[in-house]
């Protein structure tokens, strides 16, 4: 046993509170593990409703997943956690309030932004992030409803990872087959009057390099709404491709999976779904709003990466989605790598001027970058829980552990905090303006009515 080790077992970890920024997988996980230490967890989230990306990612048709969130709510329903929701670090809580009412703090706020392309005319109207299209079909109360319409006929999608393939998969797909999901009402108004025709994925680099998973590949080629079209010319694979489909099953699967599709006579569907490769994109074009999508098309020379060619192609698209990955933002007083988004940490412990931060933790997207699947994150979490754990006995002690002080503070700095029971008016809420709908729940996206809904059993309750 290490001496940190031996050391915390002295401690009572019964006595250590612990806050943790962020209700997503990262944050809840290891909200779990410290529960089952018998640790006691306050789960803090901007938002009045918990699960993160759960709720405000993974795609409304993807139920199954979906239901990740029941195994995230028994953690926060545990006797040894709360959830205050509609708090924000950095504006209703500092980092110093953290450390004066909590032992320790582990920060797991995901990554809330997109990467940029840095190409001419990203910015044009028409040119938008997946974050902010995910966001707004996710009913991400920081999106207004009115952000989209669906008047283009062709979307370019750029990007070949799995957030790339979902938003394609939505685009495809008929109203009708998501009106069983949790999308918002004003959403599926927008889809219901869609006029895409065609939706075009582009990967820069060759089928082996794809980032997509098997499973979330396949699903486009059983599509009852669209054609699945794929140009049997690009799918090139170099030396460096070779080795990827040797040691990665999954990406010989998917290669197979593209030829398949590659064979396929198109039926006539409503729409197609294109999925091209080896084509950089160099420039959004358009005046005043996008109009299309200037491509440099690339040959493999045996690195993996694509060679220019010198050859030009526009390809004509009214609007734009640029799904190249995610982004953290900084957090208030904790340093921060800007090329990587991240917080500097080893194995979860804040880095400050390269030593650990006596009380500072990281985990999840925050932590390692926006990469991995929902289960990725109990790992990450269990291992920043571990080092916490370790370093408990050598912890400062904060002023007070009284879990009374902190809800006073926030309530005389005036901020409303959404507990657990407010959470539960909202779901209460959005479950029954599902029964209309035949679906599970439907979102309800605006904040006010969040709030609202959240307070309204507070205001009728006796006393
Ligand atoms: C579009 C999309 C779809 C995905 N679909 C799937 C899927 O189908 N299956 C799968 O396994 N994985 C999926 N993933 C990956 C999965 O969602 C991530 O691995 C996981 O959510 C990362 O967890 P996290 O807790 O680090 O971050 P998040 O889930 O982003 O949680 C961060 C939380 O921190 C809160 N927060 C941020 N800043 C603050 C602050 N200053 N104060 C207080 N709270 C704050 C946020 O509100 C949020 O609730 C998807 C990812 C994306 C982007
Ligand atoms: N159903 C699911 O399980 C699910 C759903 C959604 C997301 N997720 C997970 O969430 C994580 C994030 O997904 P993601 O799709 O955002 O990221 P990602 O997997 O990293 O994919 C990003 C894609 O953008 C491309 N790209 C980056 N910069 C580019 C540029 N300048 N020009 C053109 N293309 C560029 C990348 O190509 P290069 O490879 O060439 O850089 C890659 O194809 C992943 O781990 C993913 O698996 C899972």
């Amino acid at each position: 046993m290490s001496n940190a080790a031996a050391a915390s077992s002295e401690v009572s970890l019964r006595s250590l509170r612990v806050a943790i920024v962020g209700s997503g997988p990262a944050g809840v996980y290891s909200a779990a593990v410290l529960a089952e230490g018998d640790v006691s967890v306050d789960v803090i989230d901007r938002l009045p409703t918990p699960f993160g990306l759960v709720r405000y990612g993974v795609a409304p048709d993807h139920e199954k997943m979906k239901s990740v969130a029941v195994a995230l709510r028994n953690v926060l329903e545990g006797t040894r956690v709360r959830f205050l929701g509609n708090v924000e670090l950095g504006r209703d809580i500092s980092l110093d309030d953290l450390h004066r009412h909590y032992d320790a703090f582990i920060v797991a706020s995901g990554a809330a932004t997109d990467r940029r392309l840095g190409i001419e005319g990203e910015d044009l109207p028409g040119s938008f992030s997946a974050t902010d299209f995910v966001s707004w079909y996710s009913g991400h109360p920081d999106h207004p409803q009115d952000m989209f319409t669906l008047n283009a006929e062709t979307v370019a999608v750029i990007g070949v990872g799995n957030v790339a393939v979902d938003i394609a998969r939505l685009l495809s797909k008929a109203a009708h087959e998501l009106r069983s999901t949790d999308i918002p009402g004003d959403v599926l108004a927008v889809l219901t009057q869609s006029r895409v025709r065609d939706v075009v994925i582009i990967g820069r680099r060759g089928p082996a390099q794809g980032k997509f998973t098997t499973k979330e590949l396949r699903e486009l080629g059983e599509l009852a709404n669209a054609d699945v079209i794929v140009p049997p010319a690009e799918l090139q694979v170099d030396e460096a491709g070779e080795a990827v489909l040797k040691e990665n099953p999954a990406a010989r699967r998917n290669l197979d999976i593209l030829r398949d599709w590659s064979q396929r006579t198109p039926e006539g569907r409503p729409r197609r779904l294109h999925l091209r490769f080896l084509l950089r994109p160099i420039a959004v074009s358009g005046r005043t709003a996008v109009t299309g999508l200037e491509l440099a098309p690339g040959r493999l020379g045996g690195s993996g990466h694509a060679i220019d060619t010198g050859e030009r192609l526009h390809l004509p698209a009214q609007m734009v989605l640029r799904a190249v990955g995610y982004r953290g933002l900084p957090v208030p007083g904790l340093p921060f790598d800007k090329d990587r988004g991240t917080i500097p940490n080893s194995a979860g412990r804040v880095l400050r001027d390269g030593a650990p931060a006596p009380g500072e933790y990281v985990a999840g997207w925050i932590k390692r970058g926006p990469t991995g699947v929902v289960g990725t994150n109990k790992h990450d979490a269990s291992e920043t829980v571990r080092c916490l754990l370790e370093d408990a006995a050598l912890l400062p002690p904060p002023e007070t552990r009284d879990p009374d002080a902190i809800m006073a503070l926030l309530h005389q700095r005036g901020v409303r905090v959404v507990e657990w029971d407010g959470w539960e008016a909202i779901d209460a809420l959005e479950i029954s303006a599902g029964l209309a709908r035949n679906a599970r729940r439907v979102k309800v996206a605006d904040r006010k009515r969040l709030l609202a809904a959240a307070f309204a059993a507070r205001a009728v309750a006796p006393g």
